[in-house]
């Protein structure tokens, strides 16, 4: 399983990265908010910024809702970097976008999946990534797991290539489920992928070992 930090922030982009573990970038109209940018050339730049701290696929999310749009604004995204994925709302004009997309050899993001009948539209459109966003779904009454589990499950038996971007990570244990259910690919909170360092009897064995380390000084 393929990890992606889900952040706009380029401090913790580079915490993750410094790991050496980071397999690219996602990020979304509210993450980039989050860091205080304004206006296009600032866009332009901050995913600049992000495509040179990495090496790997970053999502750049649009922000049109026509095909027009959709098409216009992920063209200009993708000029920007060979690593931008464009990425794309699961609505009507998002699907004939992806298509479009697909057919031009630009790379996509399907965001804000949440089913898995959108999951097969996303995938037969040709989206190179579909994001189921799990802990929207934990927070209602369903299993954003389940739904991973049933997303690989269909595009097993049915040899789609798109892969499974779970996304909406909230904590480590959903990354670990993730992991279990087949996803190809898991975006993460800084916050979440540092969370799976941690075991009390790590730091409790560390502790011994090095008390008993000093007796061979
Ligand atoms: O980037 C999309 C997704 O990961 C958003 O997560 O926490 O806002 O539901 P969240």
């Amino acid at each position: 399983m393929k990890f992606f930090i889900d952040t706009a922030n380029l401090e913790q982009i580079k915490e993750a990265n410094d790991l050496g573990i980071l397999d690219g970038v996602t990020t979304n109209p509210s993450l980039m908010a989050k860091e205080g940018i304004k206006g296009t050339n600032a866009i332009m730049a901050h995913y600049r910024a992000i495509c040179e701290l990495v090496d790997g696929p970053v999502s750049a999310e649009v922000f049109g809702t026509t095909f027009d749009e959709i098409v216009e604004e992920g063209v200009r995204l993708a000029d920007i970097h060979e690593n931008i994925v464009v990425k794309v709302p699961m609505i009507k004009e998002g699907i004939k976008a992806i298509k479009w997309f697909y057919e031009n050899g630009i790379e996509t993001n399907c965001t804000l999946v949440f089913s898995a009948g959108q999951a097969i539209l996303a995938a037969k459109a040709g989206a190179t990534y579909v994001s189921p966003f799990i802990g929207r779904i934990d927070d209602g009454t369903w299993d954003g797991v389940k739904l991973i589990e049933q997303i690989v499950g269909i595009y097993n038996v049915q040899g789609f290539d798109t892969e499974v971007l779970a996304a909406s990570i909230r904590n480590p244990l959903h990354i670990v489920k993730c992991a279990e259910a087949g996803a190809d690919v898991c975006t993460c909170p800084l916050s979440s992928i540092l969370g799976l360092l941690n075991h009390p009897l790590t730091d409790l064995g560390l502790q011994q070992f090095l008390k008993d380390a000093k007796k061979m000084e």
